[in-house]
């Protein structure tokens, strides 16, 4: 047998197995209730626009373009459409400031490559988005906590990065619905991450992926919005926005966007000609036709199915929930993450729900830069009906009152 190791790039060492991407086999298993994956319910998808919109494209003239090369920087109708929801959201951008990404995880593993050289810093809320730091890992960062609610001092951030070998380079975090929480950054807290990036010199990397999935309360204005106002002009804005079409229309055809300043853009282009030249034409011009026919009415049916499931969860929760376990009220996105009592371990608990409870989450820990979390696990309420909420929490919850009874 071959040994890689050490022909492989130190790089590679951080790279491991997703403890979610081995979950995902589970919910191929006829006898698991799984609150795992945080995929889309896939009878939401749009598939007849969709198949409307490629029957025209290859019954029509735009068939060679679609099939052929393309620019890196992104269909140009889709980055018109973008830049006008953008416009919606606060946001003024040009076509120069959109870039389409093949999936938002492709924008992460760009800025990562961007930012980060070995040693650097990445300012990272404590739990983060499991894919984010998957895509960072391979720049070889060390990472630092991250607290909207209220950050250290500029200096304290700064030692530490310098101990540690390198500077901090941007400060990562989802405002919206984050993946894993489920929980929103209130106006007050962008504005202080806006002031610590601003004391710092560093970017933000807003990851916007669950934004328009807001069920009820009031929308905050994204980060990028919130700064553009300080400073009247998006090409002076540190922030970079990474949106998604994953969570509304489909993930499969892999489309993305950034939306930043145009030394940003430029930088990102560059990076995308020499990684894959552009994102599939096909699939952009596919998005770009039903988003432009029907964004909001696909929204708003998303919006109802998973509110429902939203309030179903939250309501068996508070129902069959031993005392000592808390958890999260989202407004939005696919996710309540729970908070067992001390001493109870995410992991095991897994491995014990499979065998008895069968049902299936995700243990926290994984989200944890520091490794801590252990108490902390995320439940997805996107692909389950009422009766699977129903009996999955009920069942969860009997076994974590029994493994609660016993470690008292
Ligand atoms: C917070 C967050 N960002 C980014 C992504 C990547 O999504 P995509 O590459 O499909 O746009 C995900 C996917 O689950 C996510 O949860």
């Amino acid at each position: 047998m071959l040994h890689w190791d050490h022909i492989f790039a130190t790089r590679s060492s951080r790279m491991r197995a997703s403890e979610i991407r081995e979950l995902l086999k589970l919910l191929d298993r006829p006898d698991i209730i799984s609150f795992a994956g945080g995929i889309p319910d896939p009878e939401l998808f749009p598939d007849a626009e969709f198949k409307a919109a490629y029957a025209e494209i290859f019954g029509g003239p735009a068939v060679s373009a679609a099939l052929q090369y393309s620019v890196s920087e992104g269909y140009r109708p889709l980055r018109e459409w973008l830049a006008k929801q953008m416009a919606a959201l606060g946001i003024p951008a040009t076509v120069d400031n959109i870039f389409i990404t093949s999936g938002s995880q492709q924008a992460l593993d760009y800025l990562g490559k961007l930012f980060l050289s070995p040693k650097d810093t990445a300012l990272v809320t404590w739990p983060t988005y499991l894919g984010a730091l998957q895509a960072f890992n391979a720049y070889e960062p060390n990472y630092d906590q991250l607290n909207p609610g209220g950050n250290r001092t500029p200096e304290a951030y700064r030692q530490q990065a310098a101990e540690a070998g390198g500077r901090v380079k941007f400060a990562y975090l989802s405002a919206d619905f984050a993946n894993p929480t489920g929980e929103t950054v209130d106006r007050a807290g962008r504005e202080r991450v806006l002031d610590l990036a601003e004391e710092l010199d560093v970017a933000v990397i807003e990851d916007a992926a669950y934004q328009s999935l807001r069920y009820d309360g009031e929308a905050i204005p994204p980060i990028l919005a919130l700064e553009i106002a300080r400073k009247g002009d998006i090409n002076s804005a540190r922030t970079i926005y990474c949106g998604s079409f994953s969570k509304t229309l489909a993930p499969g055809l892999r489309v993305g966007w950034v939306c930043a300043s145009e030394a940003v853009i430029r930088k990102l282009v560059l990076m995308k000609q020499a990684a894959d030249l552009h994102s599939s034409t096909i699939n952009q011009m596919a998005i770009c036709t039903v988003a432009e026919r029907g964004f909001d009415e696909q929204v708003a049916k998303i919006h109802r199915v998973y509110k429902h499931r939203r309030s179903a969860m939250l309501a068996a929760l508070g129902k069959y929930m031993p005392a000592g376990v808390t958890w999260t009220k989202p407004e939005g996105g696919m996710f309540v993450w729970v908070t067992l009592p001390k001493g109870t371990d995410g992991a095991e608990l897994l491995a014990k729900s499979i065998q008895t409870a069968k049902v299936a989450f995700v243990p926290g820990r994984a989200f944890f830069a520091d490794g801590s979390g252990e108490n902390t696990l995320r439940l997805s309420f996107s692909c389950a009906n009422d009766k699977m909420i129903e009996e999955g929490i009920r069942r969860l919850g009997d076994l974590i009152r029994g493994e609660v009874a016993e470690a008292a």
